[in-house]
């Protein structure tokens, strides 16, 4: 079966160009002009694109669908279900979800492994790849890491420098990134200095102050940036492929000049201030309490600065959503607002919107960011992330044209509120194919488990 993409402005890594696509099964065929004439026989389903752009299917790679939280007794209000509906809304067609290895129930990897394809098999509608958190380091660990890699098509590890309950210690982090660099995978980092962390949180609670408004105070800068030495050093000696997730910082990024390290940042670290965690509104201030906190806006601008010059190689979201009910058992203890947001939906809207069309990035760093890095860096290119003939077919025609506003009450996502209510948005995914077939709104669960390779780094 052929399906025919025609007229569509195509963003490739070198051009953009008004050309056809031709997708053959699950795949791209052909790319040129006047493919209807040349496929005509075989053709059975065609879409105008009516040169609006065609950009490879986003890849959100830090997604966090059903987290339990056990200390809270509670999980993050998407499933894979409703988590990934949303993410194929806007225009995302893969993500890579964290699976995160139980240190009270002293779960093996594999155990890790088997527990988040549980919650995923057969619920997913979009493509999914897994990373594992590592929480124990051990004499096992590297059997398990090789398993993982070997097994499992899992490339990338990830680990904490904070939360009491994942953090490892420096020693542990520097054999896991040994072990990681072996057997060609990657190191994924939450780089906050944990220690500072509890200081000042253990200062803040003693002093009674107890709401929201000390969440990012109990997070400052500089336990992003001392974490951000402390992982630049650990790359260097093991010079194991080292990614930090969720970069807040135009400060820390600063700080991570000249060295090895790979940075991923989020749009609310974009697009949002700390000016949200003064209100007086529990409801309101709460929403937006996630680690690392929101920034001065004067960080903002550096954010995008090392977007646009390739300093940061990936956008993601950290979609972690909790009802307002769920945030609400930190009324009185600000340390336990369950920490996470929604944003996988509307990921790649805002970056068009703020992004492109306010002149901060062009559209080829758009698709680098949204997909072509992420689908690099975590060993899925070219498969994903290319427009490319043999390429899954993972497209999305965007009108650039049309308006529209982001409201909690009309997203797909399961969630009861959103961090950007009422932002308007310039462009939308209009038409999102996943591996050749055209997604609809209430779309039957058709994602795929993606085992990864090794990352693909440019020198
Ligand atoms: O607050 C956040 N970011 N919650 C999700 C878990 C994490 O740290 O990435
Ligand atoms: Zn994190
Ligand atoms: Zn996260």
């Amino acid at each position: 079966m052929y399906t025919l993409i025609k007229n569509g402005k195509l963003v490739l890594p070198t051009e953009i160009k008004i050309a056809d696509i031709l997708i053959k099964d699950e795949k791209i065929f052909d790319i040129g002009s006047n493919l209807y004439e040349k496929y005509r026989e075989q053709i059975s389903n065609t879409f105008d694109a009516d040169k609006h752009f065609v950009i490879p299917g986003g890849i959100d790679v830090h997604t966090h669908m059903q987290l339990p939280l056990p200390h809270f007794g509670i999980e993050a209000s998407d499933d894979f279900s409703s988590g990934t509906l949303a993410a194929l809304q806007g225009g995302t067609t893969t993500i890579i979800d964290f699976a995160n290895q139980s240190r009270t129930e002293n779960d093996s990897l594999t155990k890790t492994f088997e527990k988040w394809q549980q919650k995923a098999l057969g619920k997913v509608h979009c493509d999914y790849g897994l990373h594992l958190s590592v929480t124990i380091v051990n004499e096992q660990t590297k059997h398990e890491v090789k398993k993982a890699v070997r097994d499992f098509g899992i490339t990338s590890f990830k680990t904490f420098l904070a939360y009491p309950a994942m953090k490892i210690s420096e020693e542990e982090m520097l054999s896991l990134m040994h072990t990681v660099r072996d057997y060609g995978g990657i190191l994924t980092v939450h780089a906050e200095d944990g220690k500072l962390i509890e200081e000042k949180t253990q200062a803040l609670l003693a002093a009674g102050k107890i709401s929201p408004a000390s969440h990012p105070l109990s997070h400052p800068i500089i336990a992003e940036i001392n974490a951000i030495h402390t992982m630049a050093r650990l790359q260097a000696e093991s010079n194991c492929p080292t990614y930090i997730v969720h970069l807040s910082s135009s400060s820390a990024l600063t700080a991570g000049e000249n060295t090895g390290l790979l940075f991923e940042t989020c749009p609310q670290y974009l697009l949002l201030n700390d000016s949200v965690y003064s209100s007086s509104d529990f409801d309101v201030a709460s929403r937006f309490v996630m680690s690392p906190p929101l920034r001065p806006a004067s960080e903002q601008s550096g954010l995008w600065q090392g977007l646009a010059n390739g300093r940061i190689s990936v956008v993601a979201t950290d979609h972690c959503p909790f009802l307002l009910s769920q945030k609400r058992l930190g009324l009185h203890d600000f340390t336990k607002i369950p920490n996470g947001a929604p944003g996988v939906e509307q990921r790649m809207e805002l970056l068009y919107t703020y992004g492109v069309k306010s002149g901060r990035i062009d559209m080829q760093t758009f698709v680098a960011i949204t997909a072509t890095n992420p689908a690099k860096i975590f060993g899925l290119y070219p498969q994903k992330g290319a427009i490319a003939i043999d390429s899954d077919a993972d497209l999305v025609i965007f009108d650039p044209t049309q308006t529209h506003t982001i409201h909690a009450a009309t997203q797909h996502t399961r969630c009861d509120h959103s961090l950007y209510e009422g932002l308007p948005l310039q462009g939308k995914c209009t038409h999102i194919f996943l591996r050749g077939k055209k997604v609809s709104s209430n779309a039957k669960a058709t994602g795929r488990y993606l085992k990864r390779s090794s990352p693909l780094l440019s020198k």
